[in-house]
């Protein structure tokens, strides 16, 4: 299986999108119909400053090409080859104290009673990681972390902060990934408005390869 990774162009969207939502839904095992909710949010995000995407395109077998769940994620676009499908994606743009991410997060701090000026160190100079799901087809060897190190190469943030769902034991790829990656915590078992479900922004110091960790301290 060989696999590459591109910058995905905004410009070209048209061609991306629905291979690469796919890849998302499946990826956090979303009900069947959620892409078709997520569509417009995507497509709003790419307007925002700072914007970047990346993917990775795995070249299969014709055979593979055809079944139902992998067909799915064929581009329909000249740059790629054949044979090649999605099988990843990770996206960001820089925050912006305007996004409904960011007042969550400064919601959260406050609740757990954060002064305001350290609400406004943590919840400023980053780069939100929004996105960034491999397709179960394609995981456990690598990807995710390949995505991740592209992605954000050459930001000039000074941070990077994402949210994620607490998991019992911190027990999921995601969580292994992130961890590995030197993350730490900002604001754990948070309840965004809207979803019940408990979430954990996590951040760390940029570069990825620089030295410290991020802290809310
Ligand atoms: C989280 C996610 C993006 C990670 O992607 P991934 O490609 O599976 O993960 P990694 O890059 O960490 O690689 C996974 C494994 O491959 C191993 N690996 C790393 N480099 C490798 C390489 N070159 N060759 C083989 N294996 C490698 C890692 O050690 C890791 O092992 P582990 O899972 O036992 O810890 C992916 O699992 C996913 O989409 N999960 C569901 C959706 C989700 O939770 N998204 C994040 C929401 S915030």
């Amino acid at each position: 299986m060989s696999t590459r990774l591109i910058a995905l162009p905004a410009a070209e969207v048209n061609a991306w999108l629905d291979p690469a939502i796919h890849t998302y839904v499946t990826a956090m095992r979303y009900p069947r119909g959620t892409e078709h909710t997520r569509v417009d949010l995507w497509r709003n995000h790419l307007t925002r400053s700072g914007w970047t995407a990346v993917a990775a395109l795995t070249t299969v077998s014709a055979t593979e090409l055809f079944r139902p769940g992998l067909s799915r994620l064929r581009l329909d676009t000249e740059w790629a080859h054949d044979r090649e499908i999605l099988v990843g994606v990770a996206y960001g743009y820089t925050g912006a104290a305007d996004q409904w991410w960011n007042r969550q997060l400064r919601r959260g701090l406050a609740g757990r009673g954060y002064p305001t000026p350290q609400v406004d160190a943590i919840t400023s100079d980053y780069f939100e990681l929004t996105e960034l799901h491999v397709h179960p087809y394609a995981q456990g060897r690598g990807l995710g972390e390949a995505l991740l190190t592209t992605l954000v190469a050459g930001r000039p943030e000074a941070r990077i902060l994402l949210s994620t769902p607490e998991v019992h034991g911190e027990r999921n790829r995601a969580w292994s990934l992130y961890r590995r990656m030197g993350f730490v915590d900002v604001l754990r078992h948070y309840t965004f408005v809207g979803d019940p479900r408990p979430f954990a922004f996590l951040g760390r110091n940029l570069p990825l390869g620089g030295p410290g960790p991020a802290s809310p301290e």
